[in-house]
């Protein structure tokens, strides 16, 4: 690279992209004035470089994406293979051999029979899918009023149409509406945040929480109610663990009610947790999963909807067809990318070395609860959040303006300062999200626990 960098036609990099790169829930006033650009030019394990050679670890995985780490060179010669081969083939009536035999795989991964797998090219797509095929499947099955769905408090599931409305975050959606209808929200397991009579009786939380959801299936009428969508850990508002009992619980009033449960495992499927899927980690059997992100660990895009007998059992056999696909879903270098990753999954026995590993994470990371800033951290596998609070004992929270500060005024800028890219949340309460690739130990778990600590002993003084 150039230095300054400039792009082919001789511009400056960081003005190029001023001018003309539109980043994604980005704020563009930010670099108005000339701030500098984030660029991000290489990566290598856990580590990643910016175009001024400065390094960082990367304790976010991109985006929860990059589980067997950065520079692997047998996924990108894994995808110049197939791209030679056969670089494009859609599965619109037609299949190609690396779709068949992932879909093969995931299957095998999949927990019950959850046999059928739709490919998508994300997550949010995966999800709109999700909730299409719900709809479909009990018109089909003379059930043909029950179209709503249910999802939970501050979760995010994406940004297609029906995916936002399924997300639980308002200020995300409130520009868009009218959003596709129908969609209600329960509470999440955020215990932290529970009644005082419940905060400390795990159980007894779970069983409230998942009756939340008996309660407004009861309220919205059962025969119009097709599917609950949760994700397996939360991740919006700072990683919400099921607590326990909790999807033993769902599945049961799902059941109940008829109605299908989704997991969402775009961030927890492929590792995150410690399985190949996360409702495995947590015992339980969903009717649909969707998941993207870690199935090729950002090689190559891709997302899949992995469906049981029962939703596939109408589209068996006569005519009927989902009417549904996109171009780009299941691509061949993808797939083929994708089974190149879960093999380096297998051979380096990833999802082992998480089991192993999550709580000497967990613990590392506990020991910032000596800072008067840090209210608590929570999380499971390779994947916590560790919310900040005003003060410990009353678990008072930031008012709007104080987060406003300390998030965007200081955390997120000293953090990246501090050569630790992650990110500072406040779509819930203030958060700081860690997610690495599935790869590290303790001496990073330390190294991650002293940046922070560096950060955030100094991040009073910012409020
Ligand atoms: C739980 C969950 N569902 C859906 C999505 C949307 O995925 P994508 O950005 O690939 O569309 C995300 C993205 O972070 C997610 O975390």
């Amino acid at each position: 690279m150039t230095h300054p960098p400039t792009t082919s036609r001789g511009t400056d990099l960081q003005q190029a992209a001023r001018d003309h790169l539109w980043m994604h829930f980005t704020r563009q006033g930010a670099y108005e004035d000339g701030a500098r650009v984030p660029v991000i030019v290489r990566g290598e394990g856990h580590r990643i470089w910016d175009d001024t050679g400065k390094e960082y670890i990367d304790g976010l995985a991109g985006l929860f994406v990059v589980q067997v780490g950065h520079g692997r060179k047998e996924l990108s010669e894994a995808a110049a293979r197939q791209a030679e081969q056969l670089a494009f083939f859609p599965l619109w009536s037609y299949a190609h051999p690396a779709a068949i035999e992932l879909a093969e795989r995931l299957a095998a991964g999949a927990p019950g029979d959850l046999d059928h797998v739709f490919f998508t090219t994300g997550g949010g797509e995966a999800v709109e899918s999700a909730w299409k095929l719900a709809k479909q499947y009990f018109k089909l099955t003379g059930k043909p009023h029950k179209h709503k769905v249910i999802s939970r408090a501050v979760a995010y599931h994406g940004t297609p149409q029906g995916a936002l409305s399924i997300t639980g975050l308002p200020p995300l959606k409130a520009d868009f509406e009218p959003l596709v209808p129908g969609a209600h929200k329960v509470p999440n397991t955020n215990i932290y945040r529970a009644a005082e009579d419940l905060r400390d009786d795990p159980k007894a939380f779970g069983r409230w929480a998942a009756d939340r959801i008996a309660e407004a299936i009861e309220f919205e009428g059962p025969e119009t109610v097709a599917a609950v969508f949760l994700e397996p850990v939360q991740n919006a508002g700072g990683c919400f663990p099921p607590p326990p009992g909790y999807f033993e619980r769902v599945r049961e009033i799902c059941d109940e009610y008829d109605v299908l449960l989704v997991s969402d495992e775009v961030i927890c499927a492929f590792g995150r947790i410690g399985s190949m899927f996360a409702s495995t980690d947590f015992g339980y059997t969903p009717d649909i999963i969707t998941c993207a992100k870690g199935m090729t660990s950002g090689y190559s895009p891709l997302g899949a909807m992995i469906a049981s007998d029962r939703l596939f059992e109408p589209y068996r056999t006569g005519t009927t067809s989902f009417l549904h696909g996109y171009t780009f879903g299941g691509h061949p270098v993808s797939s083929t990318v994708a089974l190149a990753n879960l093999d380096i999954f297998e051979r380096e026995g990833l999802n082992e070395h998480v089991r192993t590993n999550a709580p000497a994470f967990r613990r590392t990371l506990e020991r910032l609860l000596d800072l008067p800033l840090v209210g608590d951290v929570r999380g499971e596998g390779y994947f916590y959040g560790i919310e900040l609070v005003k003060d410990k004992d009353t678990r008072e929270t930031f008012a709007e303006a104080e987060a406003e500060r300390m998030l965007r005024g200081y955390l997120d800028k000293a953090l990246f300062e501090a050569g630790l890219y992650c990110r500072a949340d406040d779509r819930g309460d203030p958060v700081i999200q860690l997610a690495p690739p599935l790869t590290i130990g303790q001496a990073e778990f330390d190294d991650i626990e002293q940046r922070l600590r560096a950060v955030l002993s100094e991040a009073e003084k910012h409020l």
